[in-house]
């Protein structure tokens, strides 16, 4: 018996990362998924996002956990690309359980008042604009099927603290916190629960390429993931436990918990899965 047996999920930014890790955790749980990614650039940001090989590979390993998938391109800035993403993946499975709004950027890390103008819209319209096209394709979806369901917006510890030089990153991830506890009440007498994951430094594309390494050893030539993981490099002083990352499962476990019925009366929690890094704040 599977965790979410029957259950039909749509999950945002799946091609990678997280995002993968959370689909593949599903689909072993019994969930079937629809799924998508931009697979594409976008520009000003300084790393690469997935690629259609992603996609396809994410398509491969939910089958290998024994899921379903209906997974396609599309770009979570795009109101209608995404609602008709989630309107064809319920017309194949026939219903819709849980949402989970995970597409996310970052960028520049410089102050508040030093930020590009340009890298302030992209990260606020991916990770809160994002978020909202999200919610409003999907929502509709699992009130129609009048059995509740479970909204798990991907947030940050930069929700809930601030994270110094990204302020438009905090800023979003704060919106996103902000979105959520709405959402709760307004969808609760639906029995549509809605809580966020809030992680530190996960071990994923996002901050493993050489940008995100510069950014974080700026006293290195050439500073590495190797360098990234060492107990006295940048990220495990900042948590409690004594690891430099969360690995994507680790998060994938947090919100296959949140989609399961397990977690039936939890609704409005924003929950830090995050080794400790907010006691140290
Ligand atoms: N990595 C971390 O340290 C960390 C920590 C806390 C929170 N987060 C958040 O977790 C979520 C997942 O990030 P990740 O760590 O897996 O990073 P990632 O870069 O590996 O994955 C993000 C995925 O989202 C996709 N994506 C980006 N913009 C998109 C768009 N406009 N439309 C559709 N898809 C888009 C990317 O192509 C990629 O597949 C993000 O919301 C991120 O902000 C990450």
């Amino acid at each position: 018996m599977g965790r979410l047996d029957g259950k039909v999920v749509f999950i945002t930014g799946v091609a990678r990362g997280q995002g993968r890790s959370h689909a593949v955790r599903m689909a072993e749980e019994g969930a079937d998924i629809i799924g998508i990614d931009i697979c594409a650039n976008i520009e000003p940001l300084p790393y690469d996002l997935a690629t259609e090989q992603d996609l396809d590979d994410t398509r491969v390993m939910i089958e290998a956990a024994g899921g379903k998938s209906f997974l396609r391109k599309a770009d979570v800035r795009d109101r209608a690309g995404v609602a008709e993403a989630v309107a064809d993946g319920v017309a194949h499975f026939g219903r819709l359980d849980a949402v989970v709004a995970n597409a996310g950027v970052i960028s520049v890390a410089a102050t508040a008042l030093d930020i590009p103008a340009d890298e302030w819209k992209v990260v606020t319209d991916v990770c809160y604009g994002g978020v909202v096209n999200t919610v409003r394709a999907a929502v509709p979806h699992i009130r129609a099927g009048g059995r509740g369901g479970s909204v798990i917006l991907v947030s940050s510890v930069g929700g809930v603290a601030p994270i110094p030089t990204t302020a438009h990153y905090t800023a979003a991830k704060h919106a996103v916190v902000g979105l959520m506890r709405n959402l709760a009440v307004e969808l609760g007498p639906e029995s549509i629960r809605v809580n966020t994951v809030n992680p530190s430094t996960v071990d994923s594309p996002m901050v493993q390429n050489p940008w995100a390494w510069k950014v974080f050893m700026p006293h290195l030539e050439n500073p590495t993931a190797e360098d990234a993981a060492k107990p006295d490099g940048p990220h495990q002083p900042l948590n409690a436990l004594p690891t430099p990352f969360i690995d994507p499962v680790d998060v994938s476990n947090a919100v296959l918990f949140l989609a399961s019925d397990e977690a039936r009366f939890i609704t409005g929690v924003a929950l830090p899965v995050d080794a400790g890094w907010l006691l140290k704040k």
